[in-house]
């Protein structure tokens, strides 16, 4: 049943409540928002927040049977994050790395309930998530039967346990001039963005001549970080330049220049040194002009400048015309998690992420439990490492509502930690699997480990199909995984399609 921005997985009847001394009347007239206590008062409630690698992982997981489990997020659906660098010039359409969160919801044995709202504060002292309606659909059937949210609305959900997964959002460092002017890649608007800003400056060149200034402002694309994101849209749009665009506009295609601007000396800082000297190789033959230890510092609507570290140690600036700008340079928390730091006593010291213990729970609560980028666990910020802990996390829910009481000791407890180890519960343990990374020109680095243990470490156009068939597998359904095998095989065929419009 989808009703409004809710979505039951089963056919059982609608179980949440809304609190009457709240409010009554048409939703749009409240004053207090609405408090909604989810489903069933035996079974505890699960509200997971964000719809993302952790998010999905653990819903994907979870027993739904033993918990009434609420799902908040302003997306509707999980975006498969490796692959976004290839979408800005269609090697994989935006489509084909999306997957429906009813779709994961409906495979579920128990009521799932999501609210396709952005999720505004966390009280953990009331234990409610603040939401705000993301949905601009009105229900039409009267309020008192209406348990999913109007237009906009606000309104809070009362939690047993709640789990963040909102990730992060991208880091300009205050850097003035880059909100204005760049464009991230984090999410499936950004790529939209990328690929019409592109192909827009390119026809706009296009139409001046050959020794205008400003047809070479507009032919130089800049990105921002030499991180796996950066690297990867920047050999990903080489080879649209290359592959594609050659055919449909070859007299500007030789004149197209993709810059790389990364602060640190080498790129990739990741991989090992064998591995970043190969792609800074692969990037520089396939005409990508790589600028290291170079750190922008300022972004203007058509230039920015920045400034080098020389050999001698001098500092030098340089005023780099631009047509596209693409930023790459990390992220931060995002606010919902950075006012959580200051309501939380324990938190106050944090900065990257919300601080958990070695069962993820988030220090100073006994019932704020933190998955993915928005949590540090002093691991990188990836989706393996998110996926991981989304699945440990669903087995220690699996284990706790089997032991008798654990869920009312819990909620008593002042040590936490000492009552998940006097019950046996295992504490959080990352086994690294390797990183990858595409460089373009179909070449791929890999470092392919289990632990400590390495496996394969290597370069080239092997590790491209290694690389493939790992992310491959990696995707979180069928449907995607058959969509983005179609994608390639089409271009290896008919070559891209990038349209500036869609
Ligand atoms: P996300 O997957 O970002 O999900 C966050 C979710 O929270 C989203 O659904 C969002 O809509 C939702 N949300 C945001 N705000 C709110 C709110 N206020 N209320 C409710 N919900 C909210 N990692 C790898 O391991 N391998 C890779 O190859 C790789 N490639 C990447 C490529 C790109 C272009 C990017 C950007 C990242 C890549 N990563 C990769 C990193 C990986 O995507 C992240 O580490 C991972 O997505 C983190 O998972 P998460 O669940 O914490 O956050
Ligand atoms: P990142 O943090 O990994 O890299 C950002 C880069 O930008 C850094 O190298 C930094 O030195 C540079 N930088 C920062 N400020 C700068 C400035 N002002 N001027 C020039 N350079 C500047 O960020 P990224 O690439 O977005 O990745 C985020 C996370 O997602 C990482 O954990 C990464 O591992 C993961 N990821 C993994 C991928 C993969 O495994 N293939 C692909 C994409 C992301």
């Amino acid at each position: 049943i989808y009703q409004q921005s809710r979505l039951i997985s089963s056919s059982e009847p609608i179980k949440a409540q809304v609190q009457p001394e709240v409010s009554s009347g048409s939703a749009s007239f409240h004053k207090a928002p609405r408090i909604i206590h989810q489903g069933q008062s035996d079974k505890p409630t699960v509200a997971i927040l964000g719809s993302g690698w952790g998010a999905i992982s653990f819903l994907q997981h979870v027993d739904s049977t033993k918990y009434n489990v609420v799902l908040i997020s302003p997306r509707n659906y999980f975006l498969f994050t490796p692959l976004l660098p290839s979408c800005p010039v269609g090697t994989v359409d935006e489509k084909s790395i999306m997957e429906p969160v009813v779709s994961f919801a409906n495979k579920k044995k128990g009521d799932v309930t999501y609210y396709e709202a952005e999720a505004t504060d966390i009280n953990p002292n009331d234990k409610t998530v603040t939401i705000k309606s993301f949905s601009n659909i009105n229900s039409i059937s009267p309020d008192s039967v209406n348990v999913g949210l109007q237009a906009n609305e606000v309104a809070q959900i009362k939690y047993d346990y709640l789990i963040t997964a909102v990730g992060a959002e991208p880091n300009t460092f205050g850097i003035p001039g880059v909100e204005e002017h760049g464009c991230f890649l984090k999410e499936i608007p950004d790529s939209k963005k990328i690929r019409h800003k592109f192909i827009e400056a390119v026809e706009k060149a296009n139409l001046l001549p050959k020794d205008d200034p400003e047809r070479k402002r507009l032919l130089t694309l800049v990105v921002v970080g030499g991180g796996p994101t950066g690297v990867e849209t920047a050999g990903e749009l080489q080879d649209y330049i290359d592959q594609d665009l050659k055919t449909f506009m070859p007299n500007i295609v030789d004149e197209i220049q993709i810059v790389l601007i990364e602060a640190l000396p080498v790129v990739l800082n990741m991989f090992e040194t064998k591995l970043t000297s190969y792609a800074e190789k692969v990037l520089r033959e396939t005409n990508i002009d790589l600028k290291t230890k170079t750190a922008v510092g300022k972004v203007e609507s058509e230039y920015l400048i920045a400034k080098t570290k020389k050999d001698d140690g001098s500092i030098e600036e340089t005023k780099i015309p631009y047509g596209v700008l693409v930023w790459a340079t990390g992220n931060k928390p995002r606010s919902l998690i950075t006012n959580l730091f200051k309501k939380i006593p324990e938190q106050n010291q944090a900065n990257r992420g919300l601080i958990v213990n070695e069962n993820l729970l988030v220090n100073g609560t006994n019932n704020i439990f933190a998955i993915g980028d928005n949590a540090f666990a002093k691991l990188p910020p990836t989706a393996q490492v998110a996926h991981q802990e989304a699945e440990y996390l669903s087995k220690v829910f699996s284990k706790i509502s089997r032991i008798p009481n654990f869920h009312e000791n819990l909620k008593s407890s002042t040590k936490p930690d000492v009552l998940f180890e006097e019950n046996g519960i295992k504490p959080f343990k990352y086994i690294h699997l390797g990183s990858l990374a595409y460089l373009g020109a179909e070449k791929a680095i890999a470092n392919i480990t289990y632990g400590s243990r390495s496996f394969y470490s290597g370069g080239g156009i092997f590790t491209f199909f290694v690389w493939r068939v790992l992310y491959v597998s990696m995707i979180l359904s069928f449907r995607s995984r058959f969509k983005v095998i179609a994608d390639w095989t089409k271009i290896a065929f008919f070559g891209r399609d990038a349209f500036k419009e869609l």
